[in-house]
């Protein structure tokens, strides 16, 4: 375990190499990262024993060609592929029942999770019931799986859940509509694989709000109260991949060396999210989300700058927002939705003040606001989204 993680130059040293970045000090996920880096896929099927595998993805990626390109790696190393491509947003336990029915009994022996966060999540729901059977909330918490699981490898095809370093899948339950997260580390990738070269194909409004999200997620974990000197630094190395080339991928969204960065930086964040958790930002945003309908990414970018003007108050959070960023983050973030075209107020959707209070009933209940460096109440929450109005 390395206890300094350097930072990467990463398109002089590994985007030319078949160097595979160890992330050990939080996860164990090897990460494969580079342009080109899916033509190894195969290699690394067989490097974790892959004979028969699951492929996991969604309409719109087999669209864009990309299961197809994964297929031929696969099929033209001698890997027998079972893919299932009816992967949906923000995936339920219906979803995840459908992903196993279809593969039960057929012997596979590895999963891949091709595309955004719902493909990653529904191929880590699915290994959870094929190798421990069950109910997905048998294993909401973390921890809960008893038997070994089959091997993931990650392929994601934007940058911003971090997902592909995570050991937990978001599932929500198709009855009560709860999100749950269901954690195990025999859940988590043995191989991410960081190609920017599927990303080029995301739709632009997707690069901006997956760009938000995983910037987010950088700026969050930093300031957590389960922070730790580590995941600082994922943390800070993620901000400034992030905070360097979000615009130039939205403006110039072929541009492989930002989009590189972007998920290098996504990636980081994510390993970030593993061991420090989130706050406040995502404990308002998710209510946003399951009320309203707002995509995560909007919402947690539109609640970030009121979260951090509130957390300044703390002198020793404020101390790290000024190291992560030397100017003011509070700015930077608006500055960065307005060059995404995400909007910065809650007018913009319809939303009302007299919502209000049953957002911040709900916020105050999120598991993630508990890690807020400053304690968040009802009141707390009420006052960030009058803020935002
Ligand atoms: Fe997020």
């Amino acid at each position: 375990m390395s206890s300094e993680i350097k930072a990467v130059d990463i398109c002089s040293e590994y985007c030319q190499s078949d160097e595979i970045i160890d992330f050990g000090a939080l996860t164990e996920t090897k990460v494969d990262f580079g342009p080109g880096s899916v033509s190894r896929l195969a290699d690394h099927v067989k490097s974790l024993g892959g004979t028969k595998v699951l492929l996991v993805t969604d309409p719109g990626i087999a669209e864009a060609g990309h299961m197809e390109w994964v297929m031929m790696i696969l099929t033209k190393g001698g890997i027998e592929v079972m893919p299932y491509l009816d992967v949906r947003e923000n995936p339920t336990t219906d979803d995840v029942a459908s992903c196993v029915d279809g593969v039960k009994g057929e012997g596979i022996d590895l999963i891949i999770g091709l595309g955004g966060g719902s493909s990653l999540d529904t191929a880590k729901g699915c290994n959870f019931i094929l190798t421990n059977g069950g109910h997905m909330k048998d294993y909401w918490g973390s921890g809960k799986a008893t038997d070994d699981m089959l091997p993931l490898i990650a392929i994601p095809t934007t940058a911003g859940t971090g997902s592909e370093c995570q050991s937990y899948a978001i599932i929500a339950d198709s009855e009560t509509h709860v999100k749950m997260a269901c954690g195990d580390k025999k859940a988590a990738a043995r191989i991410a694989i960081l190609d920017p070269e599927l990303t080029l194909t995301q739709p632009a409004n997707v690069t901006s709000h997956t760009g938000i999200d995983a910037l987010s997620h950088a700026i969050e974990t930093s300031v957590t109260t389960k922070r730790s000197d580590i995941s600082y630094q994922y943390s800070k190395l993620s901000f400034d991949l992030l905070n360097e080339s979000f615009e130039t991928v939205l403006k110039d969204p072929k541009n492989i060396e930002a989009r590189s960065k972007m998920l290098l930086g996504a990636a980081y964040a994510g390993t970030a999210i593993e061991s420090s958790m989130l706050g406040a930002a995502h404990a308002a945003a998710n209510p946003l989300t399951a009320q309203f309908g707002i995509i995560h990414g909007a919402a947690v970018g539109l609640m970030l700058p009121h979260v951090i003007k509130y957390n300044s108050d703390d002198p020793d959070t404020k101390k790290i927002y000024d190291d992560l960023y030397s100017e003011d983050l509070s700015r930077r973030v608006s500055e960065l939705l307005a060059i995404a075209d995400i909007p910065s107020t809650l007018s913009r959707y319809d939303v009302g003040k007299s919502n209000v209070s049953s957002l911040s009933k709900d916020a105050s209940s999120q598991w993630t606001g508990t890690f807020n460096p400053r304690k968040v109440g009802e009141g707390d929450f009420a006052d960030l989204y009058e803020s935002a109005f």
